[in-house]
């Protein structure tokens, strides 16, 4: 199982939408894929419309469940691992507990690579704190999604230097070579001359994510873009991050 994680320390850049997307296209694929719902804010678990569950991500970590007992399967070959946005046992975790337990989220990836997935995908907060810390040093690569807007440099920089005190943390070669130009418009001149910065940045290569109507539809009917629009060009672009990933 190779497990990643579509992260950036900020807001709002397409990180669920792309962990969901990717995820989704990779099992429409027939490959097992799992998404762990890693982030307070529940976004993932709510795209999916999920509400009444008895277990879910915190209960898990806690010891309180099986992991097994906290999957839930959201379509063939695509099962999700949820988190309530309404409970805030998994915020408190994450503020008083995690600290201790740093290697929780490598733990977790342990038990799930065990279970015949092929691919596990982890929604991450946009912040930087221990929880952000133990996902993404439970993973094999991260992807960072970027908007083409000022600003977004001091950004990128800032994490990468997170990356890599994590990678020092965790003493673990996490991948992390891939940039996604998100929310891309361009007919906005601004946004044309930060892709081509973006594109000018030595050791990444770069995917893009156009701004698209198709994505804000399909998410406010609670359906991946490839049931939605499959004839979207985000649904190409998704495909092509997605394949680099195979
Ligand atoms: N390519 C796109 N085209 C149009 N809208 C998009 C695109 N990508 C994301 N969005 C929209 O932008 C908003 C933010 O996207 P998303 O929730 O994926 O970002 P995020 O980085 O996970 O945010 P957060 O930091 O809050 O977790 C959502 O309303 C989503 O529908
Ligand atoms: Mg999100």
């Amino acid at each position: 199982m190779k497990t990643y994680c579509f992260a950036n320390k900020k807001g709002g850049c397409s990180k669920t939408t792309l962990n969901i997307e990717t995820a989704f296209y990779l099992a429409l694929q027939g490959k097992k894929t799992i998404i762990i719902d890693g982030d307070p804010q529940g976004n993932a678990t709510e795209r999916f419309n999920l509400e009444n569950f008895d277990n879910e991500l915190v209960d898990v970590l806690q010891g309180n469940c099986y992991a097994k007992e906290a999957i839930i399967k959201t379509a063939e070959y695509l099962d999700i691992i949820p988190t309530n946005k309404y409970n805030s046992k998994y915020r408190d975790f994450a503020d008083m507990m995690i600290h201790k337990e740093p290697h929780i989220f490598s733990e977790l990836v342990e038990v799930l690579s065990g279970m015949d997935y092929n691919y596990c995908f982890i929604d991450i907060n946009p912040s930087d704190s221990n929880l952000e810390r133990s996902i993404l040093g439970a993973v094999d690569e991260i992807i960072s999604p970027v908007q083409p807007q000022a600003f977004s440099f001091t950004g990128v920089d800032s994490f990468i230097d997170f990356v890599e005190s994590i990678k020092k943390q965790f003493r673990k070669n996490i991948q992390f070579n891939k940039i996604v130009i998100s929310m891309l418009d361009n007919r906005i001149a601004g946004h044309n001359v930060m892709k081509e910065k973006l594109e000018s940045l030595p050791n990444y290569k770069t995917f893009l994510f156009h701004d698209c109507a198709d994505i804000s539809n399909s998410q406010i009917v609670s359906k991946s873009v490839f049931e939605f629009a499959p004839q979207s060009r985000s649904t190409e672009e998704i495909k092509s991050i997605a394949e680099s990933l195979r």
